[in-house]
């Protein structure tokens, strides 16, 4: 794999130390740094910068040109023409089904979907105005209670079932945390619907009333699914990868993720979308172009959230299809000219022509339009991480899986030290 070689001098270090550097399928060449702490040295990388944590075949991406691929396939095509289920098929084992693993792999699904009755007991020791992000983090943990029976990692039957159970009963489990929230009953999952019409019966139906399924939300939602299912080494999936590395088991290390994509600047953005939208509220011209100067001013805390992104460079490709949906799903709401929108459009436009968004290559990514669609279907605002959460567990997952199922060592990253040396505790 290494046909070149990196060479290292220190100053004072009367040696060159030898690197082998490896080729991928595609991306950038990596330097084999592992040797260096026999040197007694080690890189210094907060944030991750320049550091590669993993071989990995699942997804690619290319910041810089706007492609996102996930086993090779273009996200926009396979938005086109795919569905959430054949996605989550297609990244956890590597090739597109064929038509009888297909509806085996969905039929599997579909038979996980239901949690264990006494689940609903956790949900009840939550204060009901609890963040539907902390009751998700907590039970998709406490699944592992649950379903000890398949939890013997180095099965790959048992890393199957636990994938199979976690992408079926994550939409279930969002829709209880929402349930819980306004004080309704949970509703039990329904078989005979696909899983984004699934999740959308659990969420708004009630036992009063019928709840008749709008065909262009359950077609939204699934392709917000697929649009957020997986991002490579993104700061959740690296988490669930750390926490997997020292054998915890894949509903803890899922949990782990939950927590870290709750932050604003991951998967928090969509909520932080919406909130930006409220708080600018007056569509007027001046008042745009007040919160685009808030912006930029290093003295105010304020971004633009939903712009700007650590690896794409040019643009997200998740976001066109996104925008695309967003005016799908408005236009047959008859909301084309919600202001919210209009304040999100007119942002952009802005932003785009503005000399500090393309100096520094900040474009809408993802989240920028995904929870101006979540609010038209009837979604409130605390749900959207939720939703990002159900998503990119098949990302999580797949991960997961590839590390495990391959070699790996415990993630342990050192440090910089930069605190007192050793003194003495002082005498009484
Ligand atoms: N608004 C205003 N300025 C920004 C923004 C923004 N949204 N994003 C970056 N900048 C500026 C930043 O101040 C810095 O300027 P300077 O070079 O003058 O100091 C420069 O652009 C580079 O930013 P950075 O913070 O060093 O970039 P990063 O790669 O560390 O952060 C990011 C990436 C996504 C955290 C950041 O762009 C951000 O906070 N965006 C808003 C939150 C958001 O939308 N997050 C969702 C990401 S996509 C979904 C997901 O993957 O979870």
């Amino acid at each position: 794999m290494a046909d070149r070689k990196a060479q290292l001098t220190i100053e004072g270090l009367d040696k060159v130390i030898e690197f082998p550097v490896y080729s991928g399928s595609a991306g950038p060449d990596v330097i084999d740094i592992r040797s260096l702490t026999a040197e007694g040295l080690f890189t210094y990388d907060p944030g991750f910068m320049a550091t590669s944590s993993c071989q990995s075949a699942i997804t690619y991406i290319d910041g810089a040109n706007g492609v996102l691929l996930h086993r090779g396939y273009p996200i926009g095509q396979l938005a086109e023409h795919s569905n959430f289920v054949e996605l989550c098929y297609l990244l956890l084992n590597g090739e597109l089904p064929s038509q009888e693993e297909y509806r085996e792999f969905e039929a599997n699904i579909r038979n996980h979907t239901m949690v264990h009755e006494q689940l609903a007991n956790f949900y009840k020791g939550f204060r009901r105005d609890a963040h539907p992000m902390s009751i998700l983090c907590g039970v998709v943990g406490g699944l592992a209670a649950f379903y000890h029976d398949h939890m013997n990692i180095t099965r790959e039957e048992d890393r199957r079932i636990s994938a199979i159970r976690l992408i079926a009963k994550m939409p279930t489990l969002a829709a209880m945390s929402y349930k819980y929230n306004i004080g309704q009953p949970f509703n039990y999952p329904r078989n005979d619907l696909n899983y984004a019409e699934n999740f959308l019966y659990m969420m708004f139906s009630n036992p009063c009333e019928e709840y008749k399924i709008n065909p262009v939300f359950a077609k939204a939602i699934d392709r917000i699914f697929m649009l957020h299912a997986d991002h490579e080494q993104n700061a959740s999936t690296s988490t669930v990868r750390l926490a997997g590395s020292t054998g915890a088991n894949p509903f803890a290390c899922i949990s782990a993720g939950i927590a870290a994509l709750w932050g604003p600047a991951h998967g928090g953005a969509n909520e932080a979308v919406l909130n930006m939208l409220d708080e600018i509220g007056d569509e007027s011209e001046e008042n745009i172009q007040r919160y685009i100067d808030r912006a930029k001013n290093k003295d105010d805390p304020f971004r633009l959230m939903g712009f700007g992104h650590r690896v794409y460079r040019s643009f997200d490709p998740r976001a066109k299809v996104m925008k695309e949906t967003c005016d799908e799903v408005l236009g047959e709401l008859g909301m084309a000219d919600d202001p919210q929108l209009k304040i999100a459009k007119r942002l952009e436009e802005i932003a785009l022509e503005d000399d500090y968004f393309i100096e520094r290559q900040l474009y809408p990514n993802v989240d920028f339009y995904s929870g101006i669609i979540l609010k038209a279907i009837g979604i409130p605002t605390n749900m959207f991480t939720v939703i990002f959460a159900v998503s990119r567990t098949i990302g999580w997952i797949s991960h997961w899986n590839e590390m495990i199922s391959g070699e790996y060592k415990i993630g342990r990253p050192r440090q910089l030290y930069v605190g007192y040396n050793q003194r003495d505790y002082p005498a009484k």
